[in-house]
């Protein structure tokens, strides 16, 4: 159990492609509990492996309710391993994001707004959901992460990356 850095911005961990998840034993459990335990002590939404230097295919996310989200609706706690990703229909939303590997700032991002995603549970069992709006963004970004891209890397507008502090009468 521990508390991990988060690597930021310009680490060459960040733009890689991840490995896939072959092996479901103790040592994964401890790396999904270890995400868990550090997204929670920044204050997250969600956190990706490789975003602590671990370069597999395993993210964790989820909201009840959160400070840096405040308008967003609840997210499942998930643990998502070998995630695939289908867009539904042909609809893009956009939406501001933050990333714990791009503090202090925010930017806005067009996503999906309907998908269907699937993977595997921490004990190999696979899901499948269909989700749109705030949980779709949160699996995009995330799951971006995967293959070496970070919000900015899909960004429209460079114009409307801010500072975080700058959001706080926008939202
Ligand atoms: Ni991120």
């Amino acid at each position: 159990m521990a508390i991990l850095k988060i690597l930021e911005r310009g680490r060459v961990e960040l733009e890689r492609q991840a490995e896939p998840v072959l092996s479901f034993d103790d040592s994964l459990r401890e790396i999904a509990q270890d995400l868990w335990e550090t997204m929670e002590a920044y204050g997250g939404v969600g956190l990706a492996a490789p975003q602590v230097g671990i370069n597999l295919q395993l993210v964790v996310f989820g909201v009840v309710s959160s400070e840096r989200y405040p308008d967003a609706d609840p997210v499942p706690e998930t643990v998502l391993i070998n995630p695939q990703i289908e867009p539904i229909g042909g609809e893009m939303e956009e939406g501001w994001e933050g990333c714990l590997s791009i503090p202090g700032l925010r930017g806005v991002v067009p996503r999906h707004r309907r998908i269907r995603y699937s993977g595997l549970y921490l004990d190999g069992n696979r899901l499948e959901r269909e989700v749109d709006g705030f949980h779709a963004r949160v699996v995009q970004h995330e799951c971006d992460h995967l293959i070496g891209l970070l919000y900015p890397d899909r960004m429209e507008n460079p114009a409307e990356l801010i500072a975080e502090e700058e959001m706080v009468d926008n939202t």
